[in-house]
């Protein structure tokens, strides 16, 4: 597909089909990932697939418990936004394929002044906006990006990071910290392409 036409096909999708994806499929869509930049080219980060039935669903039920904990006394009123929030944070486990990405701690050339100033290398992070955390950003697009070419669907998840500290036991995260899910498998529709948003309403051009 043209990059021009990629760009506007790609949708997030939130029903599979059962059909496993291909293994070479999966690779070509891994590898668009790993492609993306990073901070000093550190490439911090990892992935791991998820595709075992059983696992997906203890990641479900662990973020189904902790949002049950963040709002135990969830009135009549607000219990179809709980549930609606539970739906659209576990929408991951619809998918034969979970990715889980996560971020490593990096080294730039600033870390190497901070032993001459009274500056951690989390206040760094903190004022750079945490690179690694924006490179997982760009990592993940371009899986989205390469998926729709592959003509998969997938579901950027964020939702679920409420329960990030579970799901980073229940994949053995290590000292890594999981950033974000995503979702791929074969759509059962097609959607509709992206409408493009009005630049004078997004775009600033400084004088
Ligand atoms: C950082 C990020 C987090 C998201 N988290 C979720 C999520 O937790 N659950 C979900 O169903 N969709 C999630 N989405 C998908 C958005 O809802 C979707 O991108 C948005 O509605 C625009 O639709 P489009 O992707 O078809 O352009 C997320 C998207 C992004 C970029």
């Amino acid at each position: 597909m043209e990059f021009s036409d990629l760009v506007f096909a790609r949708r997030t999708v939130r029903r599979f089909t059962p059909e496993p994806i291909r293994q070479a499929t999966l690779e070509k869509i891994l590898r668009a990932g790993l492609a993306a930049p990073s901070p000093n080219n550190s490439v911090p980060w990892s992935i791991s697939v998820v595709t075992n039935g059983e696992t997906i669903q203890k990641m479900r039920e662990a973020v189904h418990e902790k949002l049950d904990l963040m709002f135990p006394n969830v009135s009549a009123d607000n219990k179809p936004t709980l549930d609606k929030v539970k739906i659209f944070s576990s929408i991951f486990a619809n998918a034969p394929v979970v990715l889980a990405i996560f971020s490593k701690t990096y080294r730039a050339p600033i870390h190497e002044l901070l032993s001459e100033a009274e500056i951690s290398s989390e206040q760094i992070s903190k004022w750079r906006r945490y690179p690694e955390l924006q490179a997982t950003g760009a990592l993940v697009q371009n899986m989205l990006l390469a998926a729709t070419d592959e003509g998969l669907g997938s579901c950027w998840i964020s939702g679920a990071l409420v329960a990030r500290k579970e799901l980073e036991e229940i994949l053995g995260a290590g000292d890594m910290r999981l950033e974000t899910l995503v979702a791929l498998g074969h759509q059962d529709a097609q959607p509709h392409p992206k409408e493009p948003l009005d630049l004078e309403y997004f775009v600033n051009y400084i004088p």
